[in-house]
């Protein structure tokens, strides 16, 4: 049973589309409506709007939109269900329960809890005799009993079994341990640890909740960390650990470090801002949900050739996201965890200083180019000169561009508007190859071709433009779709996409219920929802009359028929009798 209808507009009405949207977006007046930076893809002119009017948002960048509900569940990451539960939890307000089949979100609610209590209970291991040589081990490594239980620091028992009896015990059941990837299934088909002899590392997302695990051998034993695996509440791109504190701490910029040792040793030494990826590349939803919550980030990672590829790789991103980038370099080949321990208590004023001296990324990148050059050569400064430029060209701010360019002058002991031309050069290139992409981009969506949700739409551009228009029209003027209706029965619009839209909107109008958005959005997947909210998007500054409705209806009724008589044209023989003989029979 779906949710009461009222219910869904009331949570609507107090979730103002707007105000949930500006708790992650900067968001300016626009005329009639609000535009932002997309926190869907990454983009450096604003192309996000919301349009408080009809409720709904939708980005000419990505083509995402909808109304709050979709939003939130997209930019929380939730499905429907959880999605409402967040906006009514938001608004003070009730979920009618016990009437939704919500299969998923109750298997996610059973791993949240069966991840709480592993947690619990890792670390209660470690604090028995039984995990002793976790315990042991971790102190070994300089981490104070403060610290560890603030982490929830644990221990997985070496018996296979000690986890699953455990939770047995509390009522858990076997193949929910294994959806939360803490059990697996053996080959006498039982359920079995995952992680033994470990010592357990709990991540923990922003809203406060398990979702998954790593966990180090003691030894050298191969792998030396072992994660939960893709879970339905994790996914191992999109975390960040210690994210949870560190986005309370109200600083202006993060630490981006390698590792959990990283993370921890630098929380014990002060720095809760510190926040690490989970064992893989730095990706762009992990760049974009740091950069809600802070405007810099010292990029921290060891300065073994792995990690300066690492931290080359994710400049780009963090740039893009928006964020300052500073890079930290850490003296003598080590981690942060290393090199804060190898000072003692002097380890957090000395890593103070680095930071304070960590250059910006422009500085790195340059030494990068700079180390593989011959300067010594003609083409190694050539070669250093053009890559330097090419840096250069990166930055948005021509002050910072000037600035770089007359070092590098100085440096190179050549002219610096020769640099600074050279610049220009790399440039326009970007622009214009830029442009080109952005004018196929439009083209193909203006053309219709490649319109995913409508197939139809680019053999019919003239009748699904009117119909996209009409609808737009339509959620806009419910009181309209009566009379709309009398005009232009559905079965005359041309593209299916359309005509279900359409069908949609009648039966809600039918009902008595809200004709909008919300409203149609049972029946319609995420991606048909942007569709539509797109047609709202792009009609949002049309202010259309009836009387343009009127001659959308027209235009729609034209192809319509225009179409029937083509393929009465194209039908053979039998085709044409069978047309004959129902014309006929209508007539009788
Ligand atoms: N990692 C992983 N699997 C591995 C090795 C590493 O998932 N086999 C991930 C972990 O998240 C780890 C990070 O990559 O924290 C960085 O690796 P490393 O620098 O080796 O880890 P540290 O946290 O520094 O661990 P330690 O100091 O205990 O060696
Ligand atoms: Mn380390």
């Amino acid at each position: 049973m779906p949710l009461p209808e009222n219910f869904i507009q009331e949570l609507k009405m107090r979730n103002d589309i707007a105000e949930v949207a500006a708790s992650y977006v900067n968001l300016k007046h626009s005329g009639r409506s609000m535009v932002g930076l997309c926190p869907f893809h990454s983009e450096k002119t604003p192309s996000f709007h919301i349009f408080p009017e009809n409720g709904s948002f939708y980005c000419f960048g990505c083509g995402v939109g909808g109304d709050v509900i979709t939003f939130v569940r997209r930019i929380e990451n939730l499905d429907y269900m959880e999605a409402v539960r967040f906006l009514a939890q938001r608004a003070g307000m009730q979920v009618p329960e016990n009437q939704v089949d919500d299969g998923l979100a109750k298997l996610k609610v059973r791993i949240l809890e069966i991840n709480r209590e592993t947690a619990r209970f890792f670390h209660q291991v470690l604090l028995s005799p039984e995990g002793k040589p976790g315990l042991d081990y971790l102190m070994g490594r300089g981490l104070s009993m403060a610290t560890i239980r603030h982490f929830g620091l644990g221990f997985s028992p070496s018996s296979r079994f000690g986890l699953v009896d455990h939770l047995r015990k509390k009522g858990y059941y076997p193949q929910d341990m294994i959806q939360a990837n803490v059990a697996v299934r053996s080959q006498s088909d039982r359920a079995v640890d995952r992680f033994f002899g470990r010592v357990m590392y709990p991540i923990i997302d922003l809203r406060g909740n398990v979702i998954a695990f790593g966990g180090r051998t003691l030894g050298d034993g191969k792998p030396k960390y072992l994660n939960t695996s893709d879970t339905p509440v994790f996914r191992k791109s999109d975390g960040l650990f210690a994210m949870n504190f560190a986005k309370n701490t109200g600083q202006e910029r993060l630490i981006l470090a390698e590792g959990y040792m990283d993370v921890i040793a630098l929380h014990q030494a002060g720095f809760t801002n510190a926040v690490a990826t989970l064992g893989t590349a730095l990706t762009p939803e992990q760049a974009r949900l740091m950069a809600r919550y802070t405007k810099e980030i010292v990029i921290s990672y060891d300065s073994d050739a792995a990690g300066q590829k690492a931290a080359s790789r994710a400049i780009p991103m963090l740039r893009e996201a928006g964020l300052l980038v500073k890079v930290l370099t850490i003296p003598g080949s080590k981690d942060p965890d290393e090199f804060i321990r190898s000072y003692g208590d002097q380890g957090p004023a000395r890593f103070r200083q680095l930071l304070d001296r960590s250059g910006n990324d422009v500085e790195y990148r340059l030494q990068k180019i700079k180390a593989g050059c011959n300067l010594e050569q003609p083409d190694g400064r050539v070669a250093y000169l053009t890559g330097a430029a090419e840096v250069l060209a990166t930055l948005s701010s021509k002050i910072e561009q000037e600035v770089y360019a007359g070092r590098l002058a100085e440096e190179m002991g050549i002219d610096r508007a020769a640099i600074l031309s050279q610049v220009q050069r790399v440039r326009r290139k970007a622009e214009s190859s830029r442009r080109q992409k952005e004018f196929r981009t439009f083209q193909q969506q203006s053309a219709g071709v490649r319109d995913a949700v409508n197939p139809e739409k680019s053999a019919n551009l003239r009748a699904a433009n009117a119909e996209e228009a009409l609808i737009a029209f339509l959620l806009s003027h419910p009181e309209a779709v009566r009379e709309v209706s009398r005009r232009l029965p559905p079965e005359k619009l041309v593209t299916s996409f359309n005509r279900r839209v359409y069908r949609a909107v009648l039966e809600k109008a039918e009902e008595g219920g809200e004709v909008d958005l919300t409203g149609i959005s049972a029946g319609f997947s995420a991606e048909e929802l942007s569709s539509v909210a797109r047609m709202l998007a792009q009609h949002h500054e049309v202010k259309a009359t009836m009387q343009d409705a009127e001659e959308y209806c027209n235009v729609i009724l034209e192809e319509s028929n225009r179409l029937d008589e083509k393929k009465v044209l194209t039908a053979d023989a039998q085709d044409i009798q069978k047309y004959l003989q129902r014309l006929r029979e209508q007539k009788k």
